[in-house]
């Protein structure tokens, strides 16, 4: 990020929610703070809600905190009107023109689809009818929130519609992991290093891990979690992401689509297992009651608009090989999970013990782990062995560290970086069409098992480190998680 964006017309489809106080407006006001907008960056909200311009400023302004939001709120704008209705884009096309006549020229519009999934459909179709997506002036781009659907099937028939009236290149489907800094650093590391990339294959690497940890719950979020479920509410996304990243070729260059390329063939030589391995190569987890930070916490059974019976997992672990020359036989360990003793994401990557053992007590040396911490506590460590001091020869684990506090700035959220590269047109850091399909394609598969051999989750007390079958899943190779 260092070219400025040219300011443009933001307008967030489904803009009384959430997302648009927490993480929208926010964004904006940091993007402006940084000097990264050249122009004006005016918000147009539609939703169904009947306000005007003064009522929905006002309820970002008792939402919305940090610096130069009120600024902000006060170039904001609302459209009341119903995203499935066709005839309700007359109004907000008007006033997209208005905007743009007034304080324009403008870029172009960046379409954010911050609505519920289930009126995507629909948000595409009428973006259509009313000729939204056309390039007139300037750029028309969408950027589309996850979930992407909710199977293969789903996403496929999403696609279909959305690229019947968007190009590829105007789409930006967003993983908002894929803009955190750590993330993004995966591929500096290992592609700007000489060190790495030499050691980062079969020859090399033992196994890698992928944990992210929450000790959140489901919050106010059940209905849409008995849905998802954390297979397909972290896994399919955030998970197989950072997989990609850790697993992808070099790419021939730094672009979005040769990034796609090696990332897509990454997902597509996960093996899928039969529906009767999927016992063995997964775990299912569910919180119960318990303690989370010394306070008492309810199972998910008993959060609100949760089935009491419900059988959805809260947590999941996977052990994924991926079937190419790099990876063949290397195990990737992955899981998430809600309520649990932590909040930490983070990938470690074992690298094989020596080939010889040369010294005394050597053994109780541990392999050297690369640990890539992607949040909150952000940097990285290298454990090697090393002599203690004195004249016996002791060895001992010691970590080669480097904090992300060295640079001594703040870092980017992860929603003004991306909200930033759709307006410069960057898609390297969002999804591909068959990139999202090759995820599901994963999810479904399991899933499928989990059906078909009716696997339901293990419980685990909130404010634990997860089901034990999770543990036994290593264990049962000879290792163990890094991150406890
Ligand atoms: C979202 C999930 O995509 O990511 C949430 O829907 C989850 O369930 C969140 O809590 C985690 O994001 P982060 O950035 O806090 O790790």
């Amino acid at each position: 990020m260092s070219a400025k964006a040219r300011g443009a017309l933001l307008c967030v489809l489904g803009a009384t929610g959430d997302l648009t106080h927490r993480k929208l407006v926010p964004a904006v006001a940091g993007l402006r703070r940084a000097g990264l907008i050249d122009g004006p960056l005016p918000i147009v909200g539609f939703a169904r809600q009947q306000l005007d311009d003064e009522s929905f400023r006002q309820r970002l302004r008792e939402t919305v905190e940090g610096d130069g939001a009120d600024e902000v709120i006060a170039q904001t704008v609302y459209v009341p009107g119903d995203m499935r209705r066709a005839e309700d884009y007359v109004a907000l096309a008007r006033r997209l023109e208005q905007v743009e006549a007034e304080h324009g020229p403008f870029a172009g519009r960046l379409y954010y689809l911050a609505a519920p999934p289930s009126t995507y459909t629909d948000i595409f179709r009428n973006l259509g009818k009313a000729d939204l997506q056309k390039e007139q002036g300037g750029f028309r781009r969408i950027v589309v929130e996850k979930p992407f659907g909710h199977d293969l099937e789903s996403a496929r028939a999403l696609n279909r519609e959305l690229l019947s009236v968007f190009r590829e290149d105007q789409v930006f489907r967003i993983d908002h992991y894929l803009g955190k800094e750590t993330v993004q650093n995966i591929l500096v590391l290992r592609f700007a290093n000489g060190i790495f990339e030499p050691l980062w294959n079969r020859r090399y690497v033992d196994h890698v891990q992928i944990s992210v940890a929450e000790s959140i719950g489901v919050e106010h979020r059940g209905k849409y979690y008995e849905e998802a479920g954390a297979l397909r509410d972290m896994m399919q996304n955030h998970l197989l992401q950072l997989l990609t990243l850790i697993a992808m070729e070099p790419p021939v260059a730094f672009d979005a689509d040769q990034v796609h390329n090696e990332k897509v063939k990454v997902l597509r030589a996960i093996r899928l297992p039969a529906p009767s391995d999927v016992s063995r190569v997964t775990v299912r987890g569910q919180y119960g009651p318990g303690e989370v930070a010394g306070k008492a916490v309810p199972g998910y059974r008993d959060e609100p608009d949760v089935r009491p019976d419900s059988q959805q997992e809260t947590f999941v672990a996977l052990k994924l090989q991926i079937e190419n020359w790099r990876w063949a036989d290397v195990p990737f360990y992955l899981r998430t999970g809600k309520r649990l003793n932590r909040r930490a994401s983070e990938i470690s990557v074992q690298f094989q013990r020596a080939p010889q053992r040369l010294f005394p007590r050597e053994t109780r040396l541990q392999p050297n782990v690369l640990r890539l911490r992607i949040q909150p506590d952000e940097g990285m460590t290298l454990s090697v062995g090393a002599k203690v001091p004195g004249m016996r020869i002791e060895l001992r684990d010691v970590d080669m560290a480097f904090d992300y506090g060295t640079f001594g700035k703040p870092r980017t959220e992860a929603y003004e970086r991306l909200l930033y590269d759709a307006l410069t047109g960057d898609s390297t850091l969002f999804t591909r069409r068959d990139e999202v399909e090759a995820a599901w394609q994963v999810v479904d598969t399991i899933e499928a098992g989990w059906r078909q051999e009716e696997i339901g989750p293990d419980s685990y007390p909130a404010g634990s480190s997860g089901p034990e079958a999770a543990d036994e899943l290593l264990h049962h190779d000879g290792r163990r998680w890094h991150l406890r």
